[in-house]
Protein backbone atom coordinates (compact mmCIF):
# COMPACT_ATOMS: atom_id res chain seq x y z
CA UNK A 1 0.00 0.00 0.00
CA UNK A 2 1.16 3.35 -0.91
CA UNK A 3 0.77 6.30 1.16
CA UNK A 4 0.98 9.79 0.01
CA UNK A 5 0.91 13.11 1.72
CA UNK A 6 0.25 15.92 -0.61
CA UNK A 7 -1.82 16.52 -3.47
CA UNK A 8 -0.09 16.00 -6.20
CA UNK A 9 1.33 12.88 -4.76
CA UNK A 10 -2.35 11.49 -4.33
CA UNK A 11 -3.80 12.58 -7.56
CA UNK A 12 -0.58 10.97 -9.27
CA UNK A 13 -1.30 7.23 -7.50
CA UNK A 14 -5.29 7.62 -7.58
CA UNK A 15 -4.25 7.83 -12.05
CA UNK A 16 -2.17 4.71 -11.43
CA UNK A 17 -4.98 2.69 -9.92
CA UNK A 18 -7.80 3.68 -12.29
CA UNK A 19 -5.05 2.45 -15.08
CA UNK A 20 -6.59 -1.24 -13.84
CA UNK A 21 -10.08 -0.05 -14.93
CA UNK A 22 -11.24 -0.59 -11.85
CA UNK A 23 -13.51 1.51 -10.18
CA UNK A 24 -11.96 3.69 -6.74
CA UNK A 25 -13.53 3.72 -3.45
CA UNK A 26 -12.99 6.42 -1.20
CA UNK A 27 -13.23 5.25 2.35
CA UNK A 28 -12.42 8.50 4.69
CA UNK A 29 -11.26 8.07 8.38
CA UNK A 30 -10.05 9.98 10.98
CA UNK A 31 -7.34 6.75 12.24
CA UNK A 32 -7.19 5.05 15.19
CA UNK A 33 -9.06 2.17 12.90
CA UNK A 34 -11.11 -0.63 13.89
CA UNK A 35 -12.87 -3.24 12.78
CA UNK A 36 -15.94 -0.93 11.59
CA UNK A 37 -13.45 0.47 9.50
CA UNK A 38 -12.23 -2.63 8.31
CA UNK A 39 -15.71 -3.68 7.19
CA UNK A 40 -15.59 -0.12 5.06
CA UNK A 41 -12.57 -1.52 3.50
CA UNK A 42 -13.56 -5.13 2.77
CA UNK A 43 -17.10 -3.89 1.46
CA UNK A 44 -15.24 -1.36 -0.98
CA UNK A 45 -13.31 -4.30 -2.06
CA UNK A 46 -16.59 -7.15 -2.10
CA UNK A 47 -17.95 -4.11 -4.90
CA UNK A 48 -14.42 -4.58 -6.91
CA UNK A 49 -12.85 -1.21 -6.20
CA UNK A 50 -9.41 -0.09 -5.73
CA UNK A 51 -9.44 1.01 -2.21
CA UNK A 52 -8.14 4.35 -0.97
CA UNK A 53 -8.28 5.25 2.90
CA UNK A 54 -7.81 8.57 3.73
CA UNK A 55 -6.72 9.15 7.80
CA UNK A 56 -6.94 13.09 9.13
CA UNK A 57 -7.89 14.20 12.31
CA UNK A 58 -10.07 16.83 10.87
CA UNK A 59 -9.68 19.95 13.79
CA UNK A 60 -12.63 22.04 12.14
CA UNK A 61 -15.31 19.08 13.27
CA UNK A 62 -14.24 19.11 16.79
CA UNK A 63 -15.69 21.62 18.97
CA UNK A 64 -13.47 24.02 21.84
CA UNK A 65 -14.37 22.23 24.29
CA UNK A 66 -13.85 18.54 22.67
CA UNK A 67 -10.93 15.87 22.09
CA UNK A 68 -9.02 17.10 19.47
CA UNK A 69 -5.77 16.92 21.18
CA UNK A 70 -6.49 13.60 22.41
CA UNK A 71 -8.24 11.21 19.84
CA UNK A 72 -6.06 8.69 19.32
CA UNK A 73 -3.31 8.34 16.49
CA UNK A 74 -1.61 5.96 15.38
CA UNK A 75 -0.38 5.67 12.02
CA UNK A 76 1.76 2.76 12.59
CA UNK A 77 -1.12 0.32 13.48
CA UNK A 78 -3.64 1.49 11.05
CA UNK A 79 -1.53 1.16 8.01
CA UNK A 80 -0.71 -2.48 9.04
CA UNK A 81 -4.35 -3.18 9.32
CA UNK A 82 -5.19 -1.41 6.12
CA UNK A 83 -2.57 -3.75 4.22
CA UNK A 84 -3.57 -6.75 5.62
CA UNK A 85 -7.41 -5.62 4.58
CA UNK A 86 -5.69 -5.10 1.39
CA UNK A 87 -6.49 -1.24 1.09
CA UNK A 88 -4.18 0.54 -2.35
CA UNK A 89 -3.39 3.71 -1.37
CA UNK A 90 -3.65 5.42 2.41
CA UNK A 91 -4.12 9.53 1.76
CA UNK A 92 -2.74 11.23 5.30
CA UNK A 93 -2.46 14.80 4.58
CA UNK A 94 -0.99 16.87 7.44
CA UNK A 95 -3.85 20.37 8.51
CA UNK A 96 -1.73 22.67 6.19
CA UNK A 97 -1.93 20.31 3.32
CA UNK A 98 -5.62 20.45 4.00
CA UNK A 99 -6.27 24.08 5.37
CA UNK A 100 -3.79 25.88 3.84
CA UNK A 101 -2.98 29.39 4.92
CA UNK A 102 -5.72 31.33 3.34
CA UNK A 103 -8.36 28.70 3.29
CA UNK A 104 -11.81 29.97 3.45
CA UNK A 105 -14.68 28.00 2.47
CA UNK A 106 -17.62 26.24 4.44
CA UNK A 107 -19.60 23.58 3.51
CA UNK A 108 -22.91 23.85 5.36
CA UNK A 109 -25.89 22.01 5.78
CA UNK A 110 -29.60 22.94 6.51
CA UNK A 111 -32.43 20.58 7.65
CA UNK A 112 -30.48 17.49 8.60
CA UNK A 113 -27.87 19.18 10.18
CA UNK A 114 -30.18 21.15 12.45
CA UNK A 115 -30.93 18.54 15.25
CA UNK A 116 -29.44 15.95 17.20
CA UNK A 117 -25.83 16.12 17.17
CA UNK A 118 -25.83 19.26 14.96
CA UNK A 119 -27.45 20.61 18.15
CA UNK A 120 -25.01 19.09 20.33
CA UNK A 121 -22.16 19.81 18.85
CA UNK A 122 -22.70 23.57 16.79
CA UNK A 123 -20.49 23.91 13.38
CA UNK A 124 -19.67 19.86 13.64
CA UNK A 125 -21.40 18.78 10.64
CA UNK A 126 -20.21 22.66 8.91
CA UNK A 127 -16.99 20.46 9.63
CA UNK A 128 -17.61 17.38 8.23
CA UNK A 129 -19.05 18.62 4.97
CA UNK A 130 -16.62 21.00 4.13
CA UNK A 131 -13.55 18.25 4.60
CA UNK A 132 -15.54 15.31 2.87
CA UNK A 133 -16.25 17.43 -0.11
CA UNK A 134 -12.66 17.89 0.14
CA UNK A 135 -12.00 14.42 0.16
CA UNK A 136 -14.45 14.10 -2.76
CA UNK A 137 -12.94 16.38 -5.00
CA UNK A 138 -9.25 15.21 -3.88
CA UNK A 139 -9.61 11.48 -4.34
CA UNK A 140 -12.24 11.93 -7.32
CA UNK A 141 -13.69 8.50 -6.41
CA UNK A 142 -16.69 6.58 -8.00
CA UNK A 143 -17.69 5.47 -4.84
CA UNK A 144 -17.31 6.44 -0.81
CA UNK A 145 -18.51 4.77 2.18
CA UNK A 146 -19.38 5.43 5.73
CA UNK A 147 -20.32 3.70 8.86
CA UNK A 148 -24.18 3.58 9.74
CA UNK A 149 -23.53 4.25 13.37
CA UNK A 150 -22.84 8.02 12.44
CA UNK A 151 -26.28 7.89 11.01
CA UNK A 152 -26.65 11.83 10.96
CA UNK A 153 -23.38 12.38 9.52
CA UNK A 154 -24.34 9.78 6.72
CA UNK A 155 -27.83 11.57 6.12
CA UNK A 156 -25.82 14.94 6.06
CA UNK A 157 -23.16 13.47 3.66
CA UNK A 158 -26.32 11.86 1.09
CA UNK A 159 -27.70 15.45 0.97
CA UNK A 160 -24.95 17.68 -0.14
CA UNK A 161 -23.69 15.33 -2.38
CA UNK A 162 -27.42 15.20 -3.97
CA UNK A 163 -27.81 19.09 -3.33
CA UNK A 164 -24.18 19.91 -5.38
CA UNK A 165 -24.52 17.55 -8.02
CA UNK A 166 -21.53 15.29 -6.84
CA UNK A 167 -21.33 12.23 -8.63
CA UNK A 168 -19.71 9.82 -6.31
CA UNK A 169 -22.23 6.91 -4.90
CA UNK A 170 -22.47 7.30 -1.36
CA UNK A 171 -22.80 3.48 0.37
CA UNK A 172 -23.36 3.07 4.34
CA UNK A 173 -22.46 -0.06 5.97
CA UNK A 174 -23.80 -1.83 9.03
CA UNK A 175 -22.43 -0.44 12.45
CA UNK A 176 -19.90 -3.02 13.89
CA UNK A 177 -20.48 -4.17 16.92
CA UNK A 178 -18.71 -5.83 20.07
CA UNK A 179 -19.33 -9.28 21.15
CA UNK A 180 -21.70 -7.43 24.02
CA UNK A 181 -23.28 -4.69 21.52
CA UNK A 182 -21.33 -1.79 22.05
CA UNK A 183 -20.94 -0.18 18.36
CA UNK A 184 -17.24 -0.15 17.77
CA UNK A 185 -15.81 3.35 17.82
CA UNK A 186 -12.60 5.12 18.11
CA UNK A 187 -13.67 6.86 21.44
CA UNK A 188 -14.27 3.54 23.11
CA UNK A 189 -10.61 3.49 23.82
CA UNK A 190 -11.49 6.35 26.60
CA UNK A 191 -13.51 4.33 28.50
CA UNK A 192 -12.15 2.69 31.93
CA UNK A 193 -12.86 -0.68 32.47
CA UNK A 194 -15.88 0.32 34.75
CA UNK A 195 -17.17 2.10 32.11
CA UNK A 196 -16.66 -0.55 29.21
CA UNK A 197 -18.91 -2.33 30.89
CA UNK A 198 -21.59 0.12 31.85
CA UNK A 199 -21.25 1.41 28.19
CA UNK A 200 -23.53 -1.92 27.24
CA UNK A 201 -26.78 -0.51 28.36
CA UNK A 202 -26.37 1.87 25.43
CA UNK A 203 -27.17 -0.46 23.10
CA UNK A 204 -29.67 -1.98 25.12
CA UNK A 205 -31.63 0.51 25.89
CA UNK A 206 -31.76 1.35 22.24
CA UNK A 207 -32.89 -2.30 21.56
CA UNK A 208 -35.16 -2.50 24.33
CA UNK A 209 -37.08 0.87 23.11
CA UNK A 210 -36.95 -0.70 19.17
CA UNK A 211 -38.69 -3.78 20.33
CA UNK A 212 -41.40 -1.38 22.57
CA UNK A 213 -41.80 0.52 19.95
CA UNK A 214 -42.12 -2.53 16.99
CA UNK A 215 -44.85 -4.27 19.30
CA UNK A 216 -46.97 -0.73 19.41
CA UNK A 217 -46.42 0.45 22.60
CA UNK A 218 -46.39 4.51 22.94
CA UNK A 219 -42.95 6.17 21.68
CA UNK A 220 -43.01 8.36 24.17
CA UNK A 221 -42.97 6.30 27.12
CA UNK A 222 -40.26 3.67 24.87
CA UNK A 223 -37.75 6.58 25.07
CA UNK A 224 -38.76 7.70 28.70
CA UNK A 225 -37.74 4.07 29.56
CA UNK A 226 -34.52 3.97 27.46
CA UNK A 227 -33.53 7.58 29.14
CA UNK A 228 -34.46 5.96 32.35
CA UNK A 229 -31.88 2.91 31.78
CA UNK A 230 -29.17 4.78 30.66
CA UNK A 231 -29.28 6.93 33.72
CA UNK A 232 -29.39 3.80 36.41
CA UNK A 233 -26.52 2.53 34.15
CA UNK A 234 -24.46 6.16 35.02
CA UNK A 235 -25.03 7.92 31.70
CA UNK A 236 -25.33 11.74 32.24
CA UNK A 237 -25.78 14.12 30.25
CA UNK A 238 -27.98 12.52 27.75
CA UNK A 239 -27.95 14.50 24.83
CA UNK A 240 -30.67 13.07 22.90
CA UNK A 241 -32.65 9.71 22.69
CA UNK A 242 -35.27 9.98 19.66
CA UNK A 243 -37.17 8.14 17.40
CA UNK A 244 -37.11 10.12 13.70
CA UNK A 245 -38.01 9.41 9.93
CA UNK A 246 -34.72 7.51 8.81
CA UNK A 247 -34.74 9.93 5.88
CA UNK A 248 -35.23 13.66 7.18
CA UNK A 249 -34.10 13.07 10.65
CA UNK A 250 -37.19 14.74 12.05
CA UNK A 251 -38.90 13.07 15.02
CA UNK A 252 -42.14 10.93 14.70
CA UNK A 253 -44.33 10.63 17.77
CA UNK A 254 -45.46 7.22 16.24
CA UNK A 255 -44.22 4.68 13.53
CA UNK A 256 -44.56 4.76 9.69
CA UNK A 257 -42.36 3.78 7.26
CA UNK A 258 -38.79 3.69 7.54
CA UNK A 259 -37.84 5.49 11.27
CA UNK A 260 -34.50 5.12 13.20
CA UNK A 261 -33.92 5.53 17.26
CA UNK A 262 -31.03 7.70 17.74
CA UNK A 263 -29.13 8.36 21.07
CA UNK A 264 -26.15 10.40 22.23
CA UNK A 265 -24.81 10.27 25.83
CA UNK A 266 -21.93 10.81 27.94
CA UNK A 267 -20.45 8.11 30.52
CA UNK A 268 -17.67 9.75 32.21
CA UNK A 269 -15.75 11.54 30.14
CA UNK A 270 -16.59 9.74 26.82
CA UNK A 271 -19.62 10.56 24.87
CA UNK A 272 -21.09 7.98 22.64
CA UNK A 273 -23.71 7.53 20.20
CA UNK A 274 -25.64 4.91 18.88
CA UNK A 275 -28.75 4.53 16.39
CA UNK A 276 -31.26 1.55 15.45
CA UNK A 277 -33.04 0.96 12.75
CA UNK A 278 -36.70 0.69 13.82
CA UNK A 279 -40.11 -1.01 11.75
O1 LIG B 1 -16.55 9.63 10.54
C1 LIG B 1 -15.40 10.12 10.56
O2 LIG B 1 -14.41 9.48 10.90
C2 LIG B 1 -15.22 11.57 10.16
O3 LIG B 1 -16.28 12.34 10.57
C3 LIG B 1 -14.96 11.74 8.64
C4 LIG B 1 -16.15 11.29 7.81
C5 LIG B 1 -13.72 10.97 8.24
C6 LIG B 1 -14.72 13.22 8.33
O4 LIG B 1 -13.64 13.73 9.03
Amino acid sequence: MDIVRNIADLRHAVANLRISGERVALVPTMGALHAGHIALVDAARSKGCQVVVSIFVNPTQFGPNEDLDAYPRREAADVALLEAAGAALLWAPDVAAMYPNGFATTVSVDGVSGRWDGAARPGHFAGVATVVTKLFQQVKPDIALFGEKDYQQLAVIRRFTADLDIDIEIVGVPTQRDDDGLALSSRNAYLTPEERVAARALPRALGEAKAAIERGDEVRAALDAAVARLREAGFEPIDYIALVDAATLEPIERLEGAARLLAAAKLGRTRLIDNLAVG
